[in-house]
């Protein structure tokens, strides 16, 4: 049974599901190359259907319980009629793709907050007979819902509690950001990275008033958050909400890094009093995360710190660009009601290209490169001799992290690879940590209490004895957020590190993603070349090729 998942909005993307299985999963950003994309993801629909002979899809899952907008239709020409307005016509100019689907095709509605939830239980590979609380809390799905709880048993996801807008904490932490001057829905992991820096006894109260409040597993306070709007500049979203104005004025007040933490602060504060009460009520330890609050590794820490949760697993995509794959896999299991539920091996769910492909476009640009027999060991040296490398292998990774196949990597061993990889790439705000990739095998020689953790989505402590060995991923408050490279998962990263290791003695690298700064992950080679020359990476590794500035 094939599901084809759509998301249409805010990181807006297309998935592929079959059997259970997610076959393929691509946020429309990589392919537009704007940021969060939002809009109708018709080039990641196309990758999709590249996947499927002759259109064969049982099912279209859309990410919301809103019936399909005509662009949904134009692009999926064959939908069953009975979803196809009376007046409907095919709008779009004829060189646009669409797809004759079956006549007996099922269209399914999927509710936001419902996906956010599909996307962590049926990828967490728990056995369905097992009680799981499922947490999802964003700004604000287009449900109205901020905040859900949700049961997972018997294969089945049951929702327990919704708050709507007037809870969302995700809203408050997103004004912050814009009062600091980053981007709601954007910006907030700056946010989180300033909060190390502050102290938030030194703003204690600074937000009184100006966010809703949690108390054993409920709202006891809402806050009136006031109307929303919204401006789509170059195809990504901007909102704007009053309270960012009241809380900039905080600026004149208190230091911007303590406003920072004080936010994360909060934030900790009122998620826990509303997720962890649900684990005595559910009677399980077992937590699933998804949604965009959950992209902040701090408050994943504190939650694994609390000592409550012996199977925490956050979904690794769990923004809104997550919720194709989630819409998808909600309808495939409303119709398999006894299927097993998947497990994650990887997200490595985005196009490749063939070394054939990649030496064409090389050799059409004129370009210097040497094709090698061994790209890992070229890597691991130029790494060693603290070269910056680009690494471009296989299949995108979904998600908001590179995990080794879209990636930019340093030796994490000198404090200064850290201002270079900023200075000559990135151009990121110099408070902001790089995570690491290291050998899962080596996991506790480099971090405390940690639990195998793949996906760069919840941070760590470092080990004290490592602090020293690894400063370039080394948060000022002692945390990291690593990749654990198990080497089944991905064999040629895992080898590469493994060679870095026995050249260094550090089974551990600096890794970023392959994209200059505000741009989306690279996706194309051509991304790969662009990001190459028009910044000071030294050396990069497409597919089986080598490209040297020195060469050059
Ligand atoms: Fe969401």
């Amino acid at each position: 049974m094939r599901v084809l998942g759509i998301h249409h909005g805010h990181g807006a993307a297309a998935a592929l599901i079959e059997d259970g299985r997610v076959v393929a999963d691509v946020a429309e950003e990589r392919f537009v190359r704007v940021k969060h994309y939002s809009g109708a993801p018709y080039q990641s629909i196309a990758y999709c259907m590249s996947l499927v002979p002759q259109n064969d899809i049982d099912m279209v899952a859309f990410s919301s319980h809103r019936r399909p907008k005509a662009w949904a239709l134009d692009v999926l020409a064959g939908a069953a009629p009975e979803y196809r307005p009376a007046d409907w016509q095919r709008r779009l100019p004829l060189y646009f793709p669409s797809f004759t689907l079956r006549p007996d095709v099922q269209a399914i509605f999927v509710p936001h907050h419902r996906a956010h939830a599909a996307a962590a239980y049926y990828t967490s590979g728990l056995d369905p007979a097992a009680r799981t609380l499922v947490v999802t809390m964003d700004g604000s799905g287009d449900d109205d819902v901020a905040n859900a709880i949700w049961r997972g048993e018997g294969g089945k996801l049951e929702l327990c509690y919704a708050g709507g807008q007037g809870t969302s904490i995700g809203w408050f932490y997103s004004n912050v950001t814009e009062a600091l001057g980053w981007q709601h829905g954007e910006g907030e992991g700056k946010t989180m990275g300033l909060a190390a820096y502050g102290d938030a006894e030194d703003a204690r109260g600074a937000f009184d008033g100006l966010h809703p409040r949690f108390d054993h597993g409920a709202a006891v306070e809402e806050h009136d958050f006031g109307p929303i709007s919204c401006a789509t500049v170059s195809g990504a979203n901007h909102w704007h909400l009053r309270d960012s104005t009241t809380i900039q004025q905080l600026l004149h007040k208190h230091a911007r890094e303590d406003l920072a933490a004080e936010a994360q602060r909060v934030l900790e504060h009122q998620v826990m009093a509303f997720v962890l009460p649900w684990l005595d009520k559910l009677d399980t330890q077992t937590l699933l995360c998804s949604g965009g609050v959950f992209l902040n590794v701090k408050l994943n820490q504190r939650i694994w710190s609390s000592g409550r949760v012996k199977d925490h697993q956050i979904f690794p995509n769990p923004g809104d660009a997550g919720l194709a794959v989630g819409a998808a896999l909600d309808a495939y299991h409303r119709t398999q009601a006894t299927a097993e539920i998947g497990a994650l091996q990887d997200v490595y769910w985005g196009p490749q290209y063939s070394d054939d492909r990649i030496e064409a476009m090389l050799k059409t640009r004129r370009l210097r490169f040497r094709r090698r027999d061994d790209i890992a060991a070229d890597a691991a040296s130029a790494l060693a001799d603290d070269k910056i490398v680009a690494w471009f292998q296989g299949r995108m990774e979904s998600g908001p992290r590179a995990l080794g196949n879209r990636s930019i990597l340093a030796s994490a061993g000198r404090a200064e690879n850290r201002d270079i990889v900023n200075e000559r790439v990135k151009q990121r705000e110099t408070f902001r940590p790089f995570g690491p990739s290291l050998l899962a095998e080596h996991r506790d020689e480099y971090l405390l209490n940690a639990r195998n953790e793949e996906f760069m989505i919840t941070s760590f402590d470092i080990n004290a004895r490592k602090r020293e060995a690894v400063p370039a991923v080394t948060h000022v408050d002692g945390t990291v957020r690593p990749q654990m490279v198990r080497a089944e998962v991905n064999p040629l990263y895992h080898r590469m590190i493994q060679n870095y290791g026995e050249l260094t003695g550090e089974y551990l690298i600096l890794n970023t993603s392959l994209n200059v700064r505000g741009e989306p992950i690279a996706c194309h080679p051509r991304d790969a070349l662009r990001c190459f020359f028009d910044s000071g990476v030294d050396v990069l590794c497409l597919g089986s090729y080598l490209l040297s500035k020195e060469a050059l």
